[in-house]
């Protein structure tokens, strides 16, 4: 796939109306947005279009509304924290691509932005409906896509406006920052390439497993997905999570790394607990096998030291998933002495690129966020990316020449 794409600075956007699809799904406590990160991402591409004089109108969606106008999951949180941020009002239309939608996208001056509201308040978006794409269209003159997030979903919002509406199309800031960093490390990574991936499944990685294997030198295993490699090693593994189907494809992905030169490290030893509960008693194994009636629930101190001592020689790092169940303090340590090697790595020179989700989410709360090369705003589009995968959301939009 072509990442090569035209962006915001090769198109004239003077005087035109610019759709602007973002990535808007931020989460929210009680109405109040508790991270903002998404919608200060998106800042960069809507002051240039600004400030160049394009009359911007904004969409996201934000949840998962099944198709239905429900206020809960209304766009308003996020256009009153835009407004502060852009310190310029940034009116919500009380529609998609209704009448007030098309009356406040009509009256648009120069320089103006606006929000529509959630574009899944309509079923046909997420079904990429050609008319409904049309109708988006029809209030603009560019689409921009700019919401990397959403760039796995071949939405009507995020490639039927080019594909069935013809928008001349481009990306914004984010995304061309997005396959930028990411595209270079895997084109091209400085060696060692160091890939961590955590997280509670064998299935949900194996994409990115496969696509890794041919790149990196060294996978790192952590989170419950390890104990699957535990028992295709033939370790017992207590009442761990474990899926008993994937032990086979467990056993292809050591084989295959034997055979590609890439060194699997697997976890040494063990924080397990008696149950899946925070509070739950719980004890450090020096052993790579967790005995009946106990539970892995973190990597151990052994597997914590050897990990941070690989990790410190990496010249590229790709982060993807916890090594434990790093929401519960007696389980965090192994993901927070990931995240401390990965910013130590990062400030000797390695370039450090975090998935989102609860890696991302790891890295915040203990402060090492402005530390790391790049933090990705996409969970499952970085994924996909890392997957190898083509991204509608970037693969609709208008090559370089
Ligand atoms: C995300 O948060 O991963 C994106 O906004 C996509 O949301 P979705 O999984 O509901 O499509």
């Amino acid at each position: 796939m072509n990442y090569n794409k035209k962006t915001v600075e090769d198109i004239d956007v003077s005087g035109k109306r610019c759709l602007v699809r973002c990535d808007f799904n931020v989460p929210l406590k009680d109405g109040v947005i508790t991270d903002d990160k998404r919608i200060v991402g998106a800042l960069p591409t809507i002051k240039y279009l600004i400030e160049h004089k394009a009359k911007v109108i904004l969409c996201s969606h934000l949840g998962r509304p099944k198709g239905e106008f429900n206020m809960k999951y209304s766009l308003a949180p996020v256009a009153k924290r835009l407004s502060e941020l852009l310190g310029k009002e940034v009116p919500l239309a009380a529609d998609v691509i209704g009448p007030d939608a098309k009356a406040k996208a009509a009256a648009l001056k120069d320089g103006d932005v606006m929000m529509i509201e959630n574009v899944r308040f309509h079923k046909e978006e997420e079904a990429n409906d050609p008319a409904f794409s049309k109708e988006l269209a029809s209030m603009a003159d560019i689409f921009v896509n700019d919401a990397f997030g959403t760039a796995h979903r071949a939405h009507a919002s995020t490639a039927g406006v080019a594909q069935h509406a013809g928008l001349p199309s481009v990306c914004g800031y984010l995304i061309q920052k997005e396959i930028g960093i990411m595209g270079a490390a895997l084109a091209d990574p400085k060696r060692p390439f160091v890939a961590i991936l955590g997280g509670a499944k064998v299935s949900d990685k194996i994409g990115v497993i496969n696509n890794l294997l041919d790149k990196v030198d060294i996978l790192i295993i952590g989170g419950a997905m390890a104990y699957t490699f535990f028992r295709a090693l033939g370790n017992t593994t207590g009442t761990s999570l474990c899926e008993e189907d994937k032990i086979d494809l467990a056993r292809g992905i050591l084989d295959k790394a034997a055979e590609k030169g890439v060194a699997l490290l697997i976890p040494v030893d063990n924080i397990i607990g008696r149950e899946y509960k925070e509070d739950t008693i719980y004890m450090r194994i020096y052993s790579d096998s967790i005995p009946a009636g106990w539970m892995g629930l973190d990597i151990g101190d052994k597997t914590q030291e050897l990990y941070s001592k690989t990790i410190q020689g990496a010249g590229t790092i790709v982060w993807n998933g916890p090594m434990g169940v790093s929401e519960w303090p007696n389980f965090a340590s192994g993901t927070e002495s990931v995240a401390q090697a990965v910013a130590e790595a990062t400030s000797a020179g390695a370039v450090s690129i975090i998935g989102g989700g609860d890696s991302a989410a790891a890295v915040e709360k203990l402060g090492f966020a402005d530390k790391m090369t790049h933090i990705s705003t996409g969970g499952g589009a970085s994924l996909e990316f890392l997957e190898g995968l083509e991204l509608p959301g970037i693969a609709c939009l208008e090559d370089k020449e």
